[in-house]
């Protein structure tokens, strides 16, 4: 199991919707010959405050198709899935999985106001792997949760940058700025798509921190060949 990915072996993503392509672009710019699959939970979509025995069952159901397809790495690209099913999708596989983190570390090294906001979804900021992350990070940085409310819906219908998506994305960003956020971080991979609108309402002294790349990095790393 911990052998690595061969270059020509199938790997698979999901989410909820679309927003774990924004991982899955950055991953196919790193393996451009790679061969992968994605599964939008549409039916499903959104997890963010879905019950969390559904988003278990979702993320289950989700990674046997992408194994009955002969994919041989997963990656979670999902905050919310990974939150609530990281634990029992590698407690129960034999394949390598690759989860969403919630970037507070890299926020936390570089931020000199020592405020950090994340935006994410309600299910993300209730589980472990945010709790922890934020505890471990508590002696150097206050971190502000905020729940990205009407995001996904955005992304999903395609509004990057209507009047719309200006006045809900600044509900939300606008208070992390006003208590002195100089680092914001991403929980949500459907945010992403948001980023130029969060950054441009942030305004210029406020660093966006999107964990898209260094996952994708890391699932490029468990292939064993460039291609
Ligand atoms: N893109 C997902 C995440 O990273 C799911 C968002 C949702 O469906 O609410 O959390």
């Amino acid at each position: 199991m911990n052998n690595l990915t061969a270059e020509h072996d199938k790997v698979g993503f999901f989410d909820s919707g679309i927003g774990g392509m924004s991982v899955a672009r950055e991953f196919l710019k790193l393996r451009p010959n790679a061969d992968v699959f994605y599964i939008a939970d549409w039916d499903f979509c959104p997890y963010g405050d879905k019950d969390h025995e559904i988003v278990l069952e979702r993320a289950h159901t989700l990674t046997r198709k992408l194994l009955e397809k002969g994919c041989k790495l997963i990656v979670v690209a999902c905050n919310t899935a990974t939150a609530v099913a990281i634990d029992s999708l590698r407690a129960t596989y034999d394949v390598p999985f690759v989860g969403m983190e919630p970037a507070v570390k890299p926020a936390a090294l570089h931020s000199k106001s020592r405020v950090i906001g994340i935006i994410a979804t309600a299910n993300t900021l209730q589980g472990r792997l945010f709790r922890e992350t934020s505890a471990r990070f508590a002696a150097n940085a206050k971190i502000i949760p905020a729940v990205g409310e009407g995001f996904v819906e955005l992304v999903e219908n395609g509004e990057q940058n209507t009047d719309r998506a200006r006045a809900v994305v600044s509900k939300v960003v606008e208070p992390l700025v006003a208590k002195g956020a100089d680092h914001i971080v991403l929980g949500c991979t459907h945010y992403s798509f948001l980023k130029e609108l969060i950054a441009e309402i942030a305004g210029p002294s406020v660093t966006i921190v999107d964990p898209a790349i260094p996952v994708a990095h890391r699932a490029a790393s468990l292939i064993s060949h460039a291609n």
